[in-house]
């Protein structure tokens, strides 16, 4: 007889990590002065809502921002790392080419059980991409307790003579633990791509014969990605609502990708959904990519405003073109 499966995953404990050096809008605009880039904290607050970020210092890695996220989660969770069967990292600033920064992570938590360990590639709907992949290995029994993150250090692939980029983005890690759960749970995901718009948002350099070869460095296109962004996030969340037979109305607290105040209050307002059901942390913490949702999830539920037993919509979107979504109960 096959062993019952479980009817859902939940999420058990969140955790994240910011690197400690805050970098404010002022900061910056004297950095890059120091260059003869020119901006300013009024247009970056205006255009963006981004007051300050955060960066990594000289040498510190991806897996270094994931493993104090990961270890605040399962101490959240009151599980041990012996407990965790499942390590996905979504990044697009992983450590090394190869392996994957879940292994390295896996490594550094000091977990030796064999259970896999991999990363996940879709830039800022990493972690929506991450945590549906983790759902459907747990639902099916091939895991019981995950370790779900977003880490990047973007400040290592931002041009920091492209003033319409380096101010958007910044570095850290959130991590979730997800495990096999007969009560509610996820309640439903989508996950979307269209690779027509590659070129809008991407970082086309690569490594080949011992050298860099193009341009290592973030490219955006900042308006078609706005545009693009505003349309999809609304679609995939209603979408997502249809089918786990809910509505607008039962959404307790939106958690979009943490880019842009005014693409995040466009989304909630045609989500019909008032100001305080919005988490922001894109104020400080600027664009952290896979990071982004995650450090948003555990930084309202640091501060009480999350609980258990709300009803959460969490939606990414990103390079690739890529966008999802996911509705959850805590
Ligand atoms: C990037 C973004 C903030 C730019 O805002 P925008 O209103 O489209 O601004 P524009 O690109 O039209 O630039 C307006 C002016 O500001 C200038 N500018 C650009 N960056 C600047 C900066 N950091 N400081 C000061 N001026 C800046 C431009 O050079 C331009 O000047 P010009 O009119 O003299 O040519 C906006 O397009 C955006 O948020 N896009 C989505 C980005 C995003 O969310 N990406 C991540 C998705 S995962």
């Amino acid at each position: 007889m096959s062993p019952t499966l479980p009817r859902y995953s939940r999420i058990t404990g969140t955790g994240s990590h910011l690197p400690p050096r805050r970098v404010t809008n002022d900061d910056l605009a004297r950095q890059l002065a120091a260059r003869g880039v020119e901006t300013s904290d009024q247009w970056i607050v205006e255009r963006t809502g981004i007051r300050a970020r955060h960066f990594a210092d000289e040498g510190v890695v991806c897996s270094d921002l994931a493993l104090p996220a990961a270890r605040a989660a399962l101490a959240a969770a009151g599980r041990q790392t012996d407990d965790v069967d499942l390590i996905i990292v979504a990044t697009s600033t992983p450590d090394m080419v190869f392996p994957s920064t879940a292994t390295l992570l896996q490594a550094k938590l000091g977990i030796a059980n064999g259970s896999p360990a991999f990363d996940v590639q879709a830039v800022c709907s990493g972690f929506i991409y991450a945590l549906t992949v983790a759902d459907a290995l747990i639902r099916t029994g091939s895991a019981q307790c995950a370790l779900v993150i977003g880490s990047e250090v973007f400040s290592r692939i931002l041009d920091f003579d492209d003033r319409t980029t380096c101010v958007l983005f910044g570095d850290g890690a959130g991590a979730v633990v997800l495990e096999a759960s007969n009560e509610p749970g996820l309640l439903g995901t989508e996950l979307h791509a269209d690779g027509r718009h590659a070129g809008i948002l991407c970082t086309p350099g690569t490594v080949a014969g011992g050298k860099v070869i193009g341009d290592p460095t973030l490219k955006m296109d900042g308006q078609a990605v706005f545009k693009l962004a505003v349309g999809v996030l609304e679609d995939v969340a209603r979408s997502v609502l249809a089918k786990a037979g809910k509505t607008e109305a039962d959404i307790d607290f939106l958690i979009p990708h943490q880019a842009n105040i005014r693409i995040m209050q466009g989304t909630a307002r045609k989500l019909k959904l008032p100001a305080d059901k919005l988490i922001v942390t894109v104020d400080e913490h600027g664009n952290t990519s896979a990071a982004s949702i995650p450090l948003a999830l555990d930084a309202a539920v640091r501060d009480g405003r999350i609980r258990r037993g709300h009803t959460l919509m969490l939606e990414g979107v990103g390079g690739g073109f890529t966008w999802g979504a996911a509705l959850l109960e805590l």
